[in-house]
This record gives structure tokens, C-alpha cells and sequence, in this order.
């Protein structure tokens, strides 16, 4: 059924305290729970019954001020409890068991290779015990943890307040979290783990003492987390004055996880891929993944924690906002405008593609079935490019202002999107009301921009035109409030000066469905650089000709836009490509595309991470979500011919710089060095396309002499997408033989495999099932075959038979079985039928549709089948 925004009450009941206690077992954990109850004053009259979410649970017994209420008294209900209530305060003791063991859904309490550990966002918790599992509901927890002796490290929020021994011979600890919070982020651990430790002193002088746990055969990849929360806890005092509130911070390492990483108040629990590296089994992207991901989590003990969300439509409030935050923290730690490209090519590809795809929602949806289904890149990403476009807005320091007061003002409350935004607005004195669209109404917005001189005046005026395509239940939108940074460049290349006191780029606030802004007194026809740093998450139209972007890619003052001219560049040339592809013309790659690489090649002025972003075309992702109807073998052919005539024309500059990059430097991951690994790296893949064999001897060079896992998979993923079957079997067997005993090797090497577009073969990934490294259980086992080959391998996935659509299909079903919310996002590929055009279109809409005539489908899978089929 659907949940409405529209329909938010408030809770009828509070919860003061709430105490647990566990009593750990595989198949039959007790759980025994006091909560501590009132009526909500704010709730109206009388005294309804009190209603409890609750799913999966055996029921035990119902106490009330400890008199045991008869079964008579109470119903139990679907998905939860409706007991009676005759006055407005009183003790609620619930005793439930559960079933960690069997527990595949990986939410609420489940076993991770023999250890307990728990999701509860955002409605797991329901799984562990019977209570009112929203998060405006907060209370002040105490947990007791009983388990055998097996388990020597038992967690969960707060302080550590008592320990000991059982009568029989177990031994329980307590835990108190003096925050009152939401049941979603409750948080227990129990295990056989080791624990590397470190301190950190906060700026007040309080000392924090900072755990990361894993098994012991990880103890060794610990340091880089630990050192990225440092890093963190520091960056959160210098840029928003927020310091950490507890005497301990833990992190706890988890082979079964749904998603990156959790929050829980005190103990953040985290897939072991988002935490765990070292030099020689992790590559540069898993360090700055891993450091972005600590930071997130961490930055959520404000954002999210000690201000949290009044309900699930509110998700982006703390998701927005935190990875707004932790990108940031990222950029302030490594090169800003790489950290700017990598997040605003994931938006356009795939954050584009769901806002104009079968589940589009706004930022703050209207209504849902399954929340979980709403952890999306529109809620994530578009929610914090809203926030930075308020950033934008306001500055640096009005900003600060606005969340400052933000924090101030509801701290230990659960608030609203709005909330947020009235913060922003009462800080600054300054009006939002339109701006607020951005929360409400789905789609991208498209900027027309058309332009005009006038050289008897000095006259130029830029014409902005704007609308936003419709999305499922929103046909008209409203025109959005949007900040347009720009500068004007003149024939030299430099930025002309935009008024009188000089100022060289301006952020044009366009508010209506067409605006026309002028600029006086300039003495040539300039040039526009639109939307610098990507200041809102739109599309841009102008009718750059190839010299413009040229010029651009060269000149432009603003490091994003200069990648992004080569990518409107390659862009334009591929569309080409693509069109005498149709028409069956002999392919031809531009030569000003060429000769524009060769100079981003040769420019030793440009960091070299920027360099190898400005080398990389267009994925077929990023060309399919650009087109009107996707034509997957015309996208494919083109980017292949494009990608090999530059290998080609280029290889002399290409082997010149790998050469001069590939040195003996032992491994750091500096942001310097990855950055030069990365064009080394890039620089390697494209001498590869050529297929020549002085290439590939490179190739099995640097894989046999790698001393560290970039360069080491760099070669291999070159081997494998490029060498001879039999050097290609060969790399992939000594390299699995080298790693097999190391978890996050494996998946590496798993999906390497299923994403290339030559080893990924439909045949291949289905053997890689059959591998006894394969889990159907572990969602990054299925995100590394299966995930690999639907989302990464365009190629063999669009294979013409449909044959890749079907294999999709079947997966979800049996997926679903075991884990509804990966069963969810693995369907999601095979979701976007209507872009397609013909055959291809039909056959995924059937492959689709198999999927909903398989029988019942979990609420999380139904949602999205149903919502795509219509
Ligand atoms: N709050 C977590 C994060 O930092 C994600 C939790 C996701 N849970 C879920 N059921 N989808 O971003
Ligand atoms: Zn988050």
C-alpha cells in the first residue's frame, strides 16, 4: 500500500526510554523490551490504542506496568501490535524471538559470517522488536547484550556502562547512549572481532577514543579508514564548528551489507568494501571511495543524528546535506575539480536517468510503498546539489550562518526539509519560496540559451529559456529558481570583466520561463562559459560550434568547464559517428577532436588526474541518457571506433607520458600520486585499444611487477579487455590464485570480468555463479557479477537477442526471494524499456513483465515493476 507525505500526524504515543536485552542465538534470539511510555501532548484527545510496528516476529508475551496482558487484550496485526490503553503513562514490556540465522533480507537483526550485526534504516528495526519504528518517534536507549563466550566483542550505542558474567556461564555487557534518537538508528554487533585503536582530541579538549573492528584477517586494512576519520572529525570543527559528542566512536567492518555504510549513533557499521584497504589489495578509487564514505557517515552524527528527520519523505534532509558535506570534505582533501567531474558525470548519467525514467520522484518525494526504494541518487545526489545551489546562493559565509542556526535550532529534534530551509532563509534574511520547487517537482530542467551582440553599443545579452519535461504525475512544472554561474570570455581567452568594479563571473539567478540578461560596455563579442562548476543540476543547450568548444577546452578559467567543452566536444563527434553508423558511411573520427586530445595530452601545466578525465569519452551510459531513443548498437559501434582511432593517432603521446609516469615511487595515496597513476593508468587502457602487441607487453609488465593493486588490476583489466584469450586466462587465473583468500580482491576480480565488454559474456558471468567465491547471499558477490554485467557491461548486457534483459529478469526472481531490497536495484536495467526504440525496447518491456507474471513479489520489487510497466 502507499504512504502519503500529505498524511503525516504526529505520533499519539512517546517513548522516553527504551531498554533492551538480548540474549544472542543463531535461530532463537531473545529479545525482551521496556519502553518507557506517554501520551504525545500534541496528539489530541483520549487514548487510542497504542500501535506497534512489528514484522517477523514471534511474540512472547505483553506486559503493561508488569501485569501480564492476556492475548485476549491485544491484536496482533500484519505487520505489527494494537494494544489498549487506559491511562497516559505507563511501562510497556514486550518479550519477542527472532531469527538472526535465517534472516537473508539483511535488515534488522542477521548473522555476517558468524557475526551479529544489525540495519535498521529505515524500518529494520520493526524486525527486531515490536515499536512505533519512525523516526519522530526518539528515545533514550540502554542495551544489554547476553551471548556465549564465542562472541567475546558484544556492541552497541553509547558508552559501555557494565559487564560480567552470567549464572550459566555466558557474559552480557550494557550500553547506554545519553541521546535520545530514533529507533533506525539503534546498532548492535557481536563477534569474535579485532579492533585496531587511535584517539582524537576535539577542539573543546574533549578525547575521543576511535575503534575500527573487523575479523582478524583484516586487522592490516584498518589505517586508512582510521586516518580518514581523523581527517574527518577535524574538517567538521574548521568548516561547520561541529564536534563529536561521545567518548567513543566505533566503527564495526561487515561482509553482508545492503549498502555502503550506516550511521548508528556511536557505531557505524560499514560493508567491509567502504572501509577496508591497504596498498597491495586496494586500488586508488576504493581509498578516496573509503575516505568520502568515513567522512559521510561521520558527518552524519550531526546531520542526521543529533538533528534527524521527521519522517521518510524528509530522507534527503540528512542524505542531501551529508553527501553535500562529505563531497566537500572530499574535495578539500583531494583536487577539487576532479572530485566536481566524477560527481557530476554520475549525476548526468544515472541521476538524469532516473529522473526521466518509469520512478522518477522529487528530491522530497510525494508519496512511496517501500522507502527503501527511495535511497536514490535523486534523493542522495540531486538532494545535495540542492543544498550546494543554496551554498551558491548564499556564500560561504551565509551559509555557515544558516546552518549554524540550523543545528542551534533543532537539535535533538526530528524536522523537515523546510525546517531546513526556513534555517537558511532566517539566517540570511533572504527569501527561498521559489527555490523551494527544487523539493517538490521532478525532472531536469533544460536551459535553452540563446545570445546576442551588439558591437555599435557594447551591448550583449544572454537569453535564457527554461522548462522541465514531464514526469509520471506532475505534467506542468513551474519555472525553478536557478543559480547560473557564468563568465564571458574574450578573444585572448581571459575572462572580460563583467561591470565596472571588474568582477569576471556573476551567478545569473534565473527565476522565469525566459529571461534575457545584459551585460554593457564590452568591447568584443565574448565567448560564454554557462553554468561554471556545474551550479545546478540542469541541462545546458547552446549552439557551441566545434572552434568554441575548442577554444573553451583551452582557455576556460573554470577547470570543470574545461572538461566539460571536450566532453560536449566528443559528445558532438560520436553523434556523428553514430548517424553514418545508421547509415552504414564509412566511419570517421574528426581531426579536431584528435589534434584537441593530442594538446590535453602534451599540457604538462594541467594536473594529470584532470588530464585523464579530459582523455575519457563519454560513456555509453552518458550517450544513451543523452539521446532521445537509445540505439545501443549505434552507441556501441561508435565508441568503439572513436575510442580506437584516437588510440591510434595518439600512441606516441600516449606511450611518451605512460612512460615518463611509470616510475618506481613506492605507493602513497596522496592525492599527487593517484592523480599520476590515474593518466598513467588511463594512458595504458588506450595504448591497449590498439591491440598491438608492444602494447600489451606493457600491459603484462606492469601486471606481472605491480607493486600495489591500482597498477596491478590497471594492467589486468588492459589484459583482459584486450589481450589474446589465452594471456587473459592466464593473468585472471595467477591473479586469482595470488588473491582468492582476500575478500575484496575477489569482487575486484569479479567484476572485471562480467563489465568487459569482450570477457563479460553472457556464458562467462553465469560460469562466475558457479565459482566457489560466489554468494547469492552477499550482495557485493551479486553487485560484482550480476551488477557488473547489467550496469556496466553495455555491450553484452544490449546483446540483440535479448538474451542480457532475461538473464536480468530471472536473477530478480530469485533474488527476491532472498533479498528484497537488492532484488530492487538489480531490476532497475531492465526498467527503461520506453527509451528504447523497436525490438530491443519490446524485448526488455517482455523481460520485465516476466519478472512481475513470476508469482508474489516483495513490496520492494512489486513497487518498481509496477511502476515501470505502465
Ligand atoms: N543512511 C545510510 C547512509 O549513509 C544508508 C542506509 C540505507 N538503508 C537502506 N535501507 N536503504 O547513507
Ligand atoms: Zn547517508
Amino acid at each position: 500500500s502507499t504512504v502519503y507525505l500529505k498524511d503525516y500526524r504526529v505520533p499519539d504515543y512517546l517513548v522516553d526510554s527504551t531498554h533492551l536485552h538480548f540474549e544472542l542465538q543463531p535461530k532463537a534470539t531473545l529479545v525482551k523490551s521496556q519502553l518507557k511510555i506517554r501520551r504525545n501532548p500534541d496528539a489530541g484527545e483520549g487514548l487510542p490504542p497504542l500501535l506497534l510496528d512489528g514484522v517477523e516476529l514471534e511474540l512472547l508475551s505483553v506486559s503493561i506496568d508488569g501485569q501480564l496482558v492476556p492475548a485476549s487484550r491485544y491484536r496482533e496485526l500484519p505487520e505489527g501490535l494494537s494494544i489498549p490503553v487506559d491511562k497516559p503513562a505507563f511501562v510497556l514490556e514486550i518479550h519477542n524471538r527472532i531469527n538472526p540465522e535465517d534472516n537473508t533480507s539483511l535488515e534488522g537483526l542477521y548473522l555476517s559470517n558468524g557475526m551479529y550485526c544489525t540495519q535498521c534504516e529505515a524500518e529494520g528495526f520493526r524486525k527486531i522488536t515490536y515499536y512505533p519504528d519512525r523516526p519522530d518517534v526518539m528515545s533514550k536507549f540502554t542495551t544489554t547484550i547476553v551471548a556465549p563466550r564465542q562472541y567475546p566483542v558484544l556492541l552497541s550505542n553509547g558508552n559501555e556502562i557494565e559487564r560480567g558474567a552470567t549464572e550459566d556461564g555466558r557474559q552480557f555487557v550494557t550500553w547506554e547512549d545519553p541521546f535520545a534518537k530514533p529507533a533506525y538508528l539503534f546498532a548492535l554487533v557481536g563477534g569474535d572481532l579485532q579492533h585496531v585503536e587511535d584517539s582524537y582530541t576535539t577542539s573543546s579538549g574533549r578525547k575521543v577514543k576511535l575503534q575500527i573492528f573487523t575479523e582478524a584477517k583484516n586487522i592490516g586494512k584498518c589505517d586508512h579508514a582510521m586516518r580518514s576519520l581523523k581527517k574527518a572529525m577535524r574538517w567538521d570543527e574548521a568548516v561547520y564548528g561541529r564536534e563529536y559528542d561521545l567518548d567513543i566512536f566505533m566503527v564495526v567492518a561487515v561482509d553482508h551489507f545492503n549498502m555502503g555504510a550506516m550511521e548508528n549513533k556511536g557505531l557505524n557499521i560499514f560493508n567491509s568494501a567502504c572501509v577496508l584497504a591497504s596498498p597491495e589489495t586496494a586500488t586508488d578509487s576504493s581509498f578516496q571511495r573509503i575516505e568520502s564514505i568515513v567522512g559521510h557517515e561521520y558527518f552524519h552524527n550531526w546531520s542526521g543524528n543529533r538533528v534527524t528527520c521527521r519522517d521518510w519523505f524528509q530522507l534527503s534532509l540528512k542524505e542531501g546535506f551529508t553527501v553535500f558535506r562529505d563531497a566537500e570534505f572530499s574535495a578539500d582533501m583531494n583536487s577539487r575539480a576532479v572530485k566536481r567531474i566524477e560527481d557530476v558525470s554520475m549525476l548526468r548519467t544515472a541521476q538524469f536517468a532516473e529522473d526521466a525514467g518509469p520512478m522518477s520522484h522529487p528530491v522530497r518525494p510525494d508519496s512511496y510503498m517501500e522507502i527503501s526504494n527511495f535511497y536514490t541518487l535523486t534523493v542522495y545526489e540531486k538532494g545535495a546539489e540542492v543544498v550546494r545551489m543554496i551554498h551558491t546562493l548564499l556564500g560561504t559565509e551565509g551559509f555557515r550562518k544558516g546552518s549554524d542556526l540550523y543545528f542551534e535550532r533543532h537539535d535533538g529534534q526530528a524536522v523537515t526539509c523546510e525546517d531546513f530551509v526556513v534555517a537558511m532563509e532566517d539566517a540570511n534574511g533572504v527569501d527561498l519560496t521559489q527555490f523551494r520547487r527544487w523539493y517538490s517537482q521532478a525532472g531536469t530542467p533544460v536551459l535553452e540559451v540563446t545570445d546576442a551582440y551588439d558591437e555599435v553599443n557594447g551591448n550583449y545579452a544572454l537569453t535564457v529559456k527554461q522548462s522541465c519535461p514531464p514526469t509520471p504525475g506532475q505534467e506542468e512544472k513551474l519555472p525553478f529558481h536557478i543559480p547560473l554561474a557564468i563568465g564571458l570570455l574574450g578573444a585572448d581567452g581571459g575572462d572580460l570583466p563583467l561591470d565596472t568594479s571588474g568582477t569576471r563571473q556573476v551567478v545569473l539567478q534565473v527565476t522565469e520561463a525566459e529571461q534575457t540578461f545584459n551585460f554593457s560596455g564590452l568591447l568584443e563579442k565574448p565567448l560564454p562559459s554557462l553554468l561554471r562548476g556545474f551550479s545546478a543540476p540542469v541541462k545546458v543547450r547552446y549552439g557551441y560550434s566545434t572552434e568554441q568548444l575548442l577554444f573553451l577546452m583551452r582557455n576556460d578559467a573554470d577547470e570543470f568547464n574545461r572538461w566539460d567543452a571536450g566532453q560536449r566536444l566528443a559528445f558532438m563527434a560520436l553523434e556523428q559517428l553514430q548517424q553514418a553508423y545508421r547509415r552504414e558511411e564509412t566511419l570517421k573520427l574528426q581531426p579536431q577532436l584528435v589534434e584537441a586530445y593530442r594538446s590535453v595530452l602534451q599540457n604538462r601545466d594541467l594536473d594529470p588526474a584532470l588530464v585523464a578525465k579530459m582523455l575519457a569519452l563519454p560513456s555509453e551510459q552518458t550517450l544513451a541518457e543523452e539521446a532521445e531513443k537509445i540505439d545501443a548498437e549505434a552507441i556501441i559501434a561508435a565508441r568503439r571506433f572513436a575510442r580506437a582511432a584516437l588510440a591510434e593517432a595518439l600512441k606516441g603521446d600516449l606511450l611518451a607520458c605512460y612512460q615518463r609516469l611509470h616510475t618506481d615511487k613506492p605507493y602513497s595515496p596522496e592525492a599527487a600520486d593517484i592523480a599520476e597513476r590515474s593518466l598513467k593508468n588511463a594512458c595504458l587502457a588506450y595504448l591497449c585499444v590498439t591491440e598491438e602487441d608492444d602494447a600489451l607487453a606493457l600491459a603484462q609488465v606492469q601486471f606481472d611487477s605491480a607493486a600495489n593493486m591500482t597498477d596491478s588490476a590497471a594492467a589486468l583489466s588492459a589484459l583482459v579487455n584486450h589481450g589474446d584469450t589465452a594471456s587473459a586466462d592466464a593473468a585472471l587465473e595467477s591473479f586469482y590464485q595470488r588473491w582468492q583468500q582476500d575478500t575484496q580482491v575477489v569482487e575486484l576480480w569479479f567484476g572485471l570480468q562480467s563489465s568487459s565488454a569482450k570477457r563479460g559474456t553472457l556464458e562467462n558471468v553465469r560460469a562466475l555463479m558457479q565459482h566457489p567465491a560466489f554468494e547469492l547471499k552477499n550482495p557485493n558477490k551479486v553487485r560484482a557479477v550480476i551488477g557488473g554485467f547489467a550496469n556496466r557491461n553495455f555491450t553484452q548486457f544490449h546483446r540483440v537477442d535479448g538474451s542480457g534483459f532475461k538473464f536480468v529478469a530471472e536473477q530478480t526472481i530469485a533474488l527476491d526471494k532472498l533479498n528484497p531490497q537488492i532484488a530492487a536495484r538489480l531490476v532497475l536495467p531492465i526498467t527503461r524499456w520506453k527509451k528504447y526504440g523497436g525490438d530491443l525496447g519490446e524485448k526488455m518491456k517482455t523481460a520485465l513483465q516476466s519478472v512481475m507474471d513470476s508469482g508474489k513479489l516483495s513490496a520492494d520489487l512489486y513497487e518498481v515493476v509496477s511502476k515501470s510497466l505502465v
